[in-house]
């Protein structure tokens, strides 16, 4: 297996920057990307983001991430509230997996209560802002070292 990470970033999140600064900060994807690069990429380890608006293709980058990459680490947006087909998908990876939200879901409306995702990943980080991307990327890095 080679030594890669995917990012996995679900829909609306191509808008941060501009989307609701107040909950989700003012840094863009592109921002919390580096950050995921500048603590992996010396380490040897190639990182792969995809970013998309359709649940299928999240879906298929999951599959696509199954033998190739070591861990996930996933944003999937409100498809974290809804998607058991994303559910399914991640269990399938069987690989390490890492749950980023930059704010804390459980702390905003009920319908972001439930996690359809929550009992197939290693671990979440919640209400950190951008800093959790890079808690979620030193995790990966004491995972595969
Ligand atoms: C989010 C939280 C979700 O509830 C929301 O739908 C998002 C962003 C976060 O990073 O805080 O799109 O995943």
């Amino acid at each position: 297996m080679s030594r890669r990470v995917v990012m996995v970033s679900g829909p609306n999140l191509n808008l941060l920057g501009e989307r609701a600064p107040e909950i989700y900060g003012t840094a863009t994807l592109a921002m919390h990307e580096a950050t995921v690069r500048d603590i992996l990429e010396p380490a040897g380890i190639d990182v792969v983001h995809v970013q998309s608006n359709e649940e299928s293709v999240l879906i298929e980058t999951i599959h696509a991430a199954r033998g190739t990459a070591e861990a996930l680490i996933v944003n999937l947006g409100a498809l974290t509230h809804s998607s058991w087909a994303l559910r399914d998908a991640l269990d399938i990876f069987g690989g390490f997996v890492v749950e980023v939200h930059l704010s804390n879901p459980a702390a905003r409306e009920p319908f972001r209560h439930l996690s359809t995702i929550a009992s197939v990943v290693d671990g979440s980080i919640a209400g950190f802002g951008g800093f959790g991307y890079e808690l979620a990327a030193y995790s990966v890095l004491r995972h595969v070292s």
